[in-house]
């Protein structure tokens, strides 16, 4: 793929109206998730929970990839046809999650290093033979005492971009993720500076490892206060603090920003995106890329019955649809009522 080719997928995954859903949870993960609805976490009822949000009747109005992990890459519609297929058919980008997860950091204690670069050449050339066009890579800095550390920061940074370097090596369009979690106690600001030195570190190491900006999408998190933080805020804070980061530290040749939720409630995912765009115009697209803030609610209506599936997948639609009107700060809170 040439380097215009990587920038027009790039450029489609962040297209207006619409986000990108991450149904890339690893096996370990989407255990946890079917054990909330007391579901059996088998390779069938894998399957068939993701054919259920990919086949939601007009989900793919608002969807613009879906980021699948490698057992799923590797799976097909009830009726035989294999998923990145499916997708594709559908205009519908197949996404694919490369790293191996976050280690724990020798000689770092509490902080991690995201692991899988040996081997990725191979792997991602495998990938785009299956039918993938972009991959997904998380990097995971915590905060607390002490930390994050410098090194730690650089340590993600450098992954970040040699994983990017080889993805688009490989035709492939690199999602850049590094995720400051929202556990703890830290307030807004804290996050802020944190967000802030983490984006810095990974751009400068992006451009050292040369690195096209125009043929990525940078996935972050959103400037939030902590969790266990007394003092939470509002849609319209979380809003200004996160474009004032994004501002300072992301090139206007990335063609789009794509949140993760990282625990926040759906509504609140939602909310904070239309407050975002309703700040604009930006120089990058603002968009989603959600796991949890999509799927939850199809997760509980789904239950792992067969006879919730369409429950499952209207649940799931109007999630994708509210998101991609917030795309535009075209959303209301009053619409999640009206629609219920
Ligand atoms: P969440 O939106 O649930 O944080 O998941 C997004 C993702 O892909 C994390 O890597």
């Amino acid at each position: 793929m040439s380097g215009t080719e990587l920038t027009a997928v790039a450029r489609a995954m962040v297209a207006p109206g619409k986000g990108i859903l991450a149904a890339d949870e690893s096996s370990p993960t989407i255990k946890k998730r079917f054990d909330m609805i007391s579901a059996e976490s088998t390779e069938e009822n894998r399957r068939s929970y993701r054919e259920m949000l990919f086949t939601a009747p007009g989900a793919s109005k608002h969807i613009s990839g879906v980021i699948l992990f490698d057992e799923t890459l590797r799976q097909s519609t009830s009726d035989g046809t294999p998923f990145p297929e499916y997708l594709a058919n559908r205009g519908v980008i197949p996404g694919i999650k490369v790293d191996k997860g976050a280690k724990a950091l020798a000689g770092f204690p509490g902080e991690t290093v995201t692991e899988g670069l040996d081997g990725l050449r191979e792997r991602l050339a495998e990938y785009r033979e299956l039918g993938a066009r972009f991959a997904k890579w998380r990097a995971v800095i915590d905060i607390g005492t002490g930390i994050p550390t410098d090194f730690c920061i650089l340590a993600n940074a450098h992954a970040l971009a040699r994983y990017a370097a080889l993805c688009q090596e490989a035709g492939i369009v690199p999602i850049v993720e590094p995720e400051v979690l929202m556990d703890g106690a830290h307030d807004i600001e804290r996050c802020g500076e944190v967000t802030s030195r983490t984006l810095d570190r990974t751009f400068a190491q992006l451009e050292a490892h040369r690195v096209a900006l125009d043929g990525i999408v940078l996935k972050p998190n959103m400037v939030i206060p902590g969790m266990k933080c007394a003092r939470q805020a509002s849609a319209e804070e979380v809003a200004e603090a996160t474009v004032s980061c994004l501002t300072a530290n992301v090139p206007a040749q990335v063609p789009g920003i794509a949140f993760l939720s990282g625990g926040q409630s759906d509504t609140d995912a939602t909310a904070h995106l239309n407050a975002m765009n309703k700040l604009g115009p930006h120089p990058w697209e603002l968009s989603f890329s959600y796991g949890r803030a999509l799927q939850a609610a199809a997760l509980s209506a789904w239950s792992g019955r067969a006879e919730n599936f369409a429950a499952g997948q209207s649940a799931f639609s109007l999630r994708a649809k509210l998101n991609g009107l917030a795309r535009t700060g075209a959303y209301d809170q009053s619409m999640e009522s009206a629609a219920a």
